[in-house]
């Protein structure tokens, strides 16, 4: 067991952690959440909550989660799923590399585990895209296996609970959380106890507006009584994602329809479609670099870069659109539109171009920042 003393950690005694089971327990019991993936103890089911709800609200995930279980209702299902279909079924969560791995991880079950989902910690962590969170969050749950769940929400629940002076932002201190949560969780009820601390870290103890005197374990927590609540969970500031302009080309044929490119290279957003998209900020940068930049210079260099990467050479449209912005976890885009319009149809072979009609354009998998390009185009058109 971790040496809480030297962290400046005051373990509770026994008496004290039993009491906090029964008054956490008691409150969820009450107050808890009807959330679908609360009413199965199927891991499958499980996994897929947990998985979408690494990043994402519990109210967007509940209409994912139902569609994707009502599409891939068995691990074999999605074990052999067609990727369109399965970025489909994620279009908009976001982090697609979860989704990737989901399937390797259940076509992995198929192999290793004759198609059952594996029932021990070691098991479910030796999935592809499991980590200790998930694992911990599948076994208790669905497996009632006494094994934390442990993520930002009840890292900075045990910060404040015990006034951790240690980056709930830094992965090496997650094994200190990790031993807190060892010593406290319920052995009879672990996924009740995790799901309570999920529940107490989304609302009462939220980041950003906690309601402390409201929690039901107010008088076990050293920073509400200590006067410190202000201080707790500390956490540094993180590098800000790298700005990177980019500029987007909205190309028609004759009939209307829209030029699309599948991503085929490339690790962010791999194998979306998406309009033709070139980062700017390079170009941008070699200009500078010789003469003042003129907006004009810029959009004429990004034509030409166009037509030269892509062997056509549309009718330019002087049509105007607004910057659209999308934030990635590492990166801040700030994209422009041009709209070209083209009488030939020549397609470079090299690249993967389609011609799609407005209402077949669902039929395409595109992620977020492709969607509110589409959007701020239709918005002027
Ligand atoms: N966030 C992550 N897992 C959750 C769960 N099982 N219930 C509610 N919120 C969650």
């Amino acid at each position: 067991m971790l040496d809480f003393q030297k962290y400046g950690i005051k373990m509770w005694d026994e008496p004290t952690i039993l009491s906090f089971r029964r008054t956490l327990l008691s409150w969820y019991d009450d107050k808890k959440r009807d959330l679908p993936w609360r009413r199965t103890t199927d891991p499958y089911a499980i996994w897929i909550s947990e998985i979408m709800l690494q990043q994402t609200q519990v109210v967007t995930v509940i209409p994912y989660y139902e569609r994707f279980l009502d599409w891939f209702p068995t691990i074999s299902d999605l074990a052999a799923a067609p990727e369109e279909r399965l970025l489909k079924a994620w279009e908009g969560l976001g982090y697609y590399s979860r989704v990737r791995n989901m399937q390797k991880a259940a076509q992995q079950v198929m192999t290793d585990f004759n198609g059952i989902f594996p029932s021990t910690y070691k098991d479910i962590a030796s999935l592809k895209g499991i980590g200790p969170y998930t694992a911990g969050a599948i076994s208790s749950i669905a497996f009632n296996l006494p094994e934390p769940a442990v993520d930002g929400n009840v890292m900075r629940v045990m910060a404040r609970l015990f006034e951790v002076d240690y980056d709930i932002g830094d992965p090496k201190n997650r094994p200190i959380f990790q031993a807190i949560m060892e010593v406290l969780i319920d052995p009879k009820r672990p996924g009740d106890f995790n799901q309570a601390l999920m529940d107490l870290g989304t609302d009462i103890e939220s980041a950003k507006n906690p309601r402390p005197e409201e929690s039901p374990v107010r008088f076990f927590n050293a920073a509400y009584l200590n006067g410190t609540y202000h201080k707790y969970p500390i956490k540094l500031p993180k590098k800000k994602p790298k700005p990177i302009d980019v500029q987007a080309f909205v190309i028609r044929n004759q009939e209307g329809a829209f030029l699309l490119e599948k991503n085929t290279q490339g690790r962010l957003l791999a194998g979306f479609w998406s309009f033709p998209i070139i980062e700017t900020s390079f170009v941008s940068q070699q200009i500078t670099l010789f003469e003042e930049k003129t907006t004009v210079q810029e959009s004429i260099s990004q034509k030409q870069t166009f037509e030269e990467s892509y062997g056509i050479q549309p009718k330019w449209t002087d049509r105007t659109f607004g910057q659209v912005k999308h934030t990635f976890s590492h990166q801040k885009w700030t994209m422009e539109l041009l709209e070209g319009l083209i009488q030939k149809e020549t397609l470079n072979e090299t690249k993967h171009l389609h011609w799609v009609r407005a209402e077949d354009l669902n039929n395409y998998p595109m992620a977020t920042p492709q969607k509110k390009l589409l959007a701020q185009y239709l918005k002027q058109d």
